[in-house]
């Protein structure tokens, strides 16, 4: 096969974030509108020395470039030995899409397992999903210190999930709601923010347990919420969860001022999603609710906002 291509879909966390890192629980949804793809394939140019080039499209894709590419270069080494390509051929990997960068949506992960499946692709070889996942977490590791494993395994989920300490189910949904996802359009670094969470659980002692606890009371209540069709509990869930998150100082004014927009305009529940220090701002709504709640965000300065209906996941799935 002359070339290979990938891709990957972008991710939610309804609740857990930060706690599953310490072995919680987290509720996550895969976003298949935004998506990422990748294309590989053998270096045509002469005289390159065997190594990977990554080409990023998407002008946002530029401020990270070196970042990202220092964890995809550690997967396509692994992924030359694993798949015993010791000659001199180089690798050209062409990587764009849609989903924007250090907002909380899995651009890093959907990254890796877009760039993981083009290379297997491109040499014509199957891949299971516990390799993809191994591949996928080396080039996370690198990026964002250590990684739960969530965001590898949402970004190619087909329907919601529920993941904790390397395991993933499938939860049970008996409601349908819209969330509206609203970007602040200011980037968060996963990395700085479970350092600074880590942190002040070290500088305090107690608040590690403390918080995870908390978290992980939460994130099962919602699951109980979710599987019971009661939106409007799952909603209150949310928004405390929200409250865990900006006592831990992961949340940001503009963030703050779109999480009461949202609540402002009727929403269920809002609360920051994914690394936070910036990023996106989920809101759990009814349908009739989705338009006030989406201008109210704008308003209250949100970049971008996209609309994931809960049913259409399930129904996907
Ligand atoms: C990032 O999407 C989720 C975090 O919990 C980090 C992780 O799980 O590795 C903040």
């Amino acid at each position: 096969r002359s070339v290979g291509t990938g891709r990957a879909h972008a991710k939610l966390i309804l609740l857990g974030e930060h706690a599953v890192v310490y072995g919680a629980p987290a509720l996550a949804l895969p976003v298949p509108q935004l998506s990422i793809t990748a294309s590989a394939g053998f270096s045509t140019r002469g005289g390159e020395p065997a190594g990977v080039s990554f080409t990023m499209t998407g002008s946002a894709w530029k401020q990270v470039e070196t970042q990202a590419s220092e964890g995809l270069r550690r997967l396509t080494t692994d992924f030359r030995a694993s798949m015993g390509i010791d000659d001199a051929r180089h690798l050209d990997v062409i990587i764009d899409g849609s989903i924007p960068l250090g907002r909380g949506l899995g651009s890093s992960a959907a990254c890796a397992r877009a760039v993981v499946l083009a290379l297997f692709d491109l040499c014509g070889r199957e891949v299971s999903e516990r390799t993809t996942f191994e591949l996928v977490q080396t080039a996370e590791n690198v990026m964002h210190g250590k990684a739960s494993g969530v965001d590898a395994v949402t970004v190619g989920a087909t329907a919601p999930l529920l993941f904790q300490a390397g395991e993933a189910r499938t939860p049970d949904v008996g409601c349908d709601a819209l969330f509206v996802v609203a970007d602040s359009g200011t980037v968060g670094s996963t990395k700085e923010a479970v350092d600074k969470l880590r942190e002040s659980f070290r500088r305090h002692a107690g608040t590690q347990e403390r918080f995870v606890r908390q978290a992980s009371d939460l994130t099962r209540e919602a699951v109980a919420a979710l599987a019971a069709g009661e939106p409007a509990a799952l909603g209150s869930l949310m928004t405390e969860y929200h409250g865990l998150l900006r006592d831990g100082g992961l949340s940001t004014d503009r963030i703050e001022a779109m999480v009461g927009a949202a609540l402002a305009a009727g929403s269920l529940g809002a609360k920051i999603t994914g690394g936070g220090l910036g990023g996106c701002v989920l809101a759990l709504t009814q349908p009739e609710r989705a338009r006030e709640v989406t201008q109210r965000l704008h308003e209250a300065g949100a970049a971008q906002t996209w609309i994931v209906p809960l049913r259409r996941l399930v129904t996907h799935a």
